[in-house]
């Protein structure tokens, strides 16, 4: 049976040069058995299309918190109660500052809110925006919250200078989601706790 099988993993897709790679992250999740719901924010949609996403993922696309409902629940609500894992990959440094931060003005940052699942997160961005103060101590925050930070690798960045901010390889990424969804942990040593309501 595909490891997966009978999770749900929300993978949150973020405005980020890498957006493209969310597709072979769909993909490989899919074929893991995992039922993949991929939630979009606006910015995402200039890197990547939902049609892509919704493609791979065989499910339909989410990304506007004011869309009518398909139930009675609103989507933000249900997606959060659905997933077996929030995976944010690529996740931007201005996702990360939401998230850090508790603001909510779009459906991703709203099921960050609502949901109990664990959470992962994979940052890619400029080395600069990475290493600034702002940025680190968003990740700080939400580490200790009890968030996992997928760390990003070190390489040629899209903006041509080398250094550290590349998404982490897709491969580490699944390694991680699986490890997280199949043995508690995630594959770093440690598992990922999901926190009661309140103490996040
Ligand atoms: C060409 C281009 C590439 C970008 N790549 C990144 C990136 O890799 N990481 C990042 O944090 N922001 C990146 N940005 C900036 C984000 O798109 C911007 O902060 C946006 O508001 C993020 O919105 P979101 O987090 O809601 O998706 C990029 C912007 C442009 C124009």
């Amino acid at each position: 049976m595909p490891p997966l099988k009978g999770k749900t993993v929300v993978l949150g897709v973020t405005g980020s040069i890498a957006g493209f790679k969310a597709a072979d992250i769909a993909s490989q999740l899919v074929k893991l058995g995992a039922d993949t719901r991929v939630v979009m924010t606006r910015e995402a949609e200039r890197f990547i299309t939902p049609l892509t996403l919704q493609t791979l993922s065989r499910n339909p696309v989410a990304g506007d918190l004011w869309a009518p409902p398909a139930a009675w629940e609103p989507e933000h609500i249900a997606l959060a109660e659905r997933a077996d894992l929030l995976l944010v990959a690529p996740a931007t440094a201005h996702i990360l500052a939401c998230f850090a931060h508790g603001l909510a003005p779009d459906l991703l940052t709203c099921v960050y809110l609502a949901t109990r699942a664990p959470v992962l997160l994979a940052p890619a961005m400029n080395s600069a925006m990475l290493e600034h103060p702002a940025t680190r101590a968003n990740l700080e925050t939400l580490r200790a919250r009890g968030n996992e930070i997928i760390e990003p690798a070190s390489g040629v960045l899209a903006c041509g200078t080398t250094g550290n901010g590349r998404l982490a390889p897709v491969d580490e990424i699944i390694a991680r989601v699986t490890a997280a969804l199949t043995t508690g942990g995630t594959g770093t040593g440690g598992s990922v706790p999901t926190p009661p309501r309140g103490a996040r």
